[in-house]
């Protein structure tokens, strides 16, 4: 059901949950206060107990007045990349009033989204909201008011639709709980030079910044579920053998790749974009990834390629490996 910014705002108030636009992805969103509004997020998405939420906020301020011990740098950080599609996980204090929101972690993953609708809806209600996705935990990351029905829309107060998200991946995540080395726990629009060159043009560039392998990182607790992946199997190939040919089937690839051979007449190329437009390809890919669940096939295919060293190129494979098991 799609309700407007005065419906959500006293929704939320009211302990309910309702999806919200942002400029990454659509979050599940309830106040990021109430042990009751979480416990309903938690609920809804099938989400593992252990898995903190991402709060959201109206400005820097608001942040400031929830966490503690912020690095110096982070200050700058903040000022220069946000609002945009990037969080922070910083430290808390014992006595914070987001305690439901972070699962027992002594830190909370912090972000100002750059989207108007969400922005007012967070200034509104005057509290943090923790919103996680809009998806059944494991699922695609809805990236359109209509992904967010077909998904959860029986099981939540309503859909704000604020149109198709920008970037259409989530946000980049910093550890910024150190005082001189910034962590990318997740990759995503925002990459290592920007935050790089923020830092540099502020006296800040003494602080290392470093991408983690989040497969294998603990820090997120979420690294260790299945994402992003349809409803049917999608599997990994990178070699034509490794694709039946007697029967139709639906194989993820770039526009590249689609261009590099010729394809038997089985195979229905998804079509991800060009590796020369990844923004295009990242605005898209949730949404091509689901198409598959409304083919014929039993099972997809995706076509493992090089998306490239930069910060969206990382974040489109990272998203892409995750959805994908090998054949
Ligand atoms: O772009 C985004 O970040 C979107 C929009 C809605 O803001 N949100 C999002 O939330 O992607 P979610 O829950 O789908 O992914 C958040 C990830 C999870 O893997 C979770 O484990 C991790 O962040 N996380 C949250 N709080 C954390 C914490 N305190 N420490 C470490 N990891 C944390
Ligand atoms: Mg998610």
């Amino acid at each position: 059901m799609q309700i407007d910014l005065e419906q959500a705002v006293a929704a939320l108030l009211a302990e309910q949950v309702v999806a919200v636009p942002t400029e990454t992805v659509y979050g599940l969103a309830a106040l990021a206060t109430s042990a009751r509004a979480i416990a309903r997020i938690y609920e809804v998405k099938a989400r593992p107990q252990d898995n903190p939420l991402i709060c959201h906020f109206w400005n820097r301020e608001q942040i400031l007045t929830c966490v503690q011990d912020v690095p110096e740098y982070w200050q700058i950080l903040c000022d220069v990349l946000s609002p945009g599609p990037v969080s922070y996980r910083l430290p808390l204090p014992t006595q914070s009033p987001l305690l439901p929101a972070v699962a027992g972690q002594s830190t909370v993953v912090c972000r100002i989204p750059d989207q108007p609708l969400c922005l007012e809806v967070i200034r509104q209600v005057g509290v943090p909201l923790a919103a996680p996705s809009a998806n059944t935990s494991g699922k695609v990351s809805p990236t359109t008011a209509d992904m967010v029905e077909r998904d959860l829309g029986s099981r939540i107060a309503g859909v704000l639709d604020g149109g198709p998200c920008s970037y259409g991946l989530e946000s980049t995540i910093l550890d910024c709980c150190e005082p001189h080395r910034i962590s990318i726990l997740r990759p995503g629009a925002i990459g290592l030079e920007e935050i790089k060159t923020a830092l540099q043009r502020h006296g800040f560039s003494q602080i290392v910044v470093v991408y983690t392998d989040s497969a294998q990182d603990s820090v997120v607790p979420g690294n260790k579920y299945r994402h992003y992946a349809p409803n049917k199997p999608l599997f990994r190939v990178h070699h034509a053998t490794q694709i039946p040919t007697r029967e139709p089937v639906w194989v993820l690839m770039s526009q590249e790749q689609h261009e590099s051979c010729l394809w038997p007449e089985s195979v229905h190329p998804v079509l991800l974009g060009s590796r020369h437009n990844l923004p295009k390809v990242a605005q898209h890919l949730y949404q091509q990834i689901e198409s598959l669940d409304h083919t014929a096939a039993q099972v997809g295919y995706y076509w493992q390629e090089d998306w490239g060293d930069s910060s969206l190129g990382r974040a489109i494979a990272n998203r892409l490996n995750r959805a994908s098991q090998p054949i």
